[in-house]
Parts: C-alpha cells; structure tokens; sequence
C-alpha cells in the first residue's frame, strides 16, 4: 500500500485571531503546519500541505526540516477546494489517502494507525469522540433534544481509499455540494465510511483558549 497524505492549513484563522496564518503559529518554538506534517510524515511516502496563496515560501520554510517528502501547493477558498487542490498534487500512486487538519495539530500518530487499519473494511474512516454536552436541535425558537449516546464529535486524520476520495470529491465540485469534511462527501455518494476511535488530544484550534490549552502544557512538559 502507498499512503499519502493531505495536510488543510489554507485557512486564516479568522476566529484565533492572530495577524498570520493560523498553521503559523508556533507551540514551543514549532509552527502548528509542522507539528502536523510531521506526525502524517511517520506514516505516509507523501504529504501535501495546503498553504494560502500569498504564503506558499513562509509555509514551505515552516516545514523544510520535516522531510523532503512534504510538498507545499496553494489552497483556496474554502476547505473543501483546498482538500481537493491538495488531491491534485497527490502521486495517483497512491492507494489510501489521509487527509488531516494542521488546526489539529497535536493528534497522535496512532489514531493516523487505528483509521488506516480500518480502511481494509470500508472507503472512508473518520475518527470519532463521544459527545459529553446535552445535544439539542434550534430552529425557529423551538428545541429538540437529540439521543447524545448515538452523536459522536468527528475528528482528522481522516483515511480514504484514493479512488473513492478522489470521486467524492470530483462528484461534490460538479454538484455543487459543501461539506464540513470528507467523510460527508463520501458518505453523500453512497461509499462506505466507518468511525475509529479519536483522541482528546486531537482538539482542534480554533479560538485563542485552545492554543493557551496546549501552550499550558508544554509549558509543564
Ligand atoms: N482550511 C483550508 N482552506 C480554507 C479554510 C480552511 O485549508 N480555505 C483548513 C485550515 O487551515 C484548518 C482546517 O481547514 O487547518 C480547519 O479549518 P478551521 O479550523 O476553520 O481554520 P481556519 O479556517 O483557518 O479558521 P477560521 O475559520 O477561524 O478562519
Ligand atoms: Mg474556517
């Protein structure tokens, strides 16, 4: 098996912030894109990271001491397209694709190893923790409490067999369809997509408290 990897880190950071990027930003002297190409690089012959455009050199000096493997190319607009001009640059060697964002920049390696396992069953495995708050539905002023202990909070690294992400993804551009992840879309176009276990400290980045989180504990290690 060839495995690949797509590493999301176009994004601005709107909600952290800061005045750069938000896979710029440094935890103990190492930006969040480096710490995540750098777990996926252990696993993976390839790593393409997504960069905003007007940022491809600082992002490709953010990650040259990772391996020669991880390749730089602009993202766009929104996740999705970055994903998919991230698929483009992907060897079409590669059979099982693994697509991670640089905001979730602390997962363990091993949850990349649970997700690829778990593709010998399925097209699609997305890594999924168990909702601790009370869940409900709004709309119109109107409440619906849904069953927590059927919800899971869904997780990157997320593993793909390549045909299947690839079709996915030419299927929802065509169509005109938006999702939050991968897993949707291939969900959307009838493949098969299964859960593995997540990690706590996969959290994602996305306000300033979540980088203070993992500031705080490196501060301890
Ligand atoms: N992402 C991307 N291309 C975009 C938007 C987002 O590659 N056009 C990536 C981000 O870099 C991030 C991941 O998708 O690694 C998840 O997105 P999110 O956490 O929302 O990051 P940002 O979009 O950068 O943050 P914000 O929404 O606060 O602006
Ligand atoms: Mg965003």
């Amino acid at each position: 098996m060839t495995v690949a990897a797509v590493v999301t880190a176009a994004g601005s950071g709107t909600r952290l912030g800061r005045d750069l990027p938000k896979a710029l930003v440094t935890i103990a002297g190492t930006p969040l894109v480096a710490w995540a190409a750098s777990s996926l690089a252990a696993v993976c012959e390839q790593v393409v990271v997504t960069a905003p455009a007007e940022h491809l050199e600082e992002f490709r000096r953010a990650v040259s001491h990772v391996a020669a493997r991880v390749t730089v190319v602009a993202g766009g607009a929104t996740r999705q397209q970055s994903v998919a001009l991230g698929l483009a640059a992907v060897s079409p060697e590669a059979d099982e694709i693994l697509v991670h964002d640089a905001a979730r920049a602390f997962m363990p390696v091993a949850v990349s190893g649970r997700a690829l396992a778990a593709l010998d069953a399925a097209d699609g495995v997305i890594p999924v923790l168990p909702v601790v708050d009370t869940i409900v539905a709004t709309s119109g002023g109107e409440v619906r409490y849904l069953d927590r202990s059927s919800l899971g909070g869904v997780q990157t690294p997320q593993a793909f067999r390549a045909s299947a992400l690839r079709d996915a993804h030419a299927r929802a551009a065509a169509g005109g369809f938006e999702g939050t992840d991968d897993g949707s879309l291939l969900a959307a176009y009838g493949y098969r997509v299964v859960t593995c276990e997540g990690d706590p400290e996969g959290r994602k980045i996305t306000y300033a408290e979540d980088l203070d989180h993992f500031e705080r504990r490196w501060a301890r290690a």
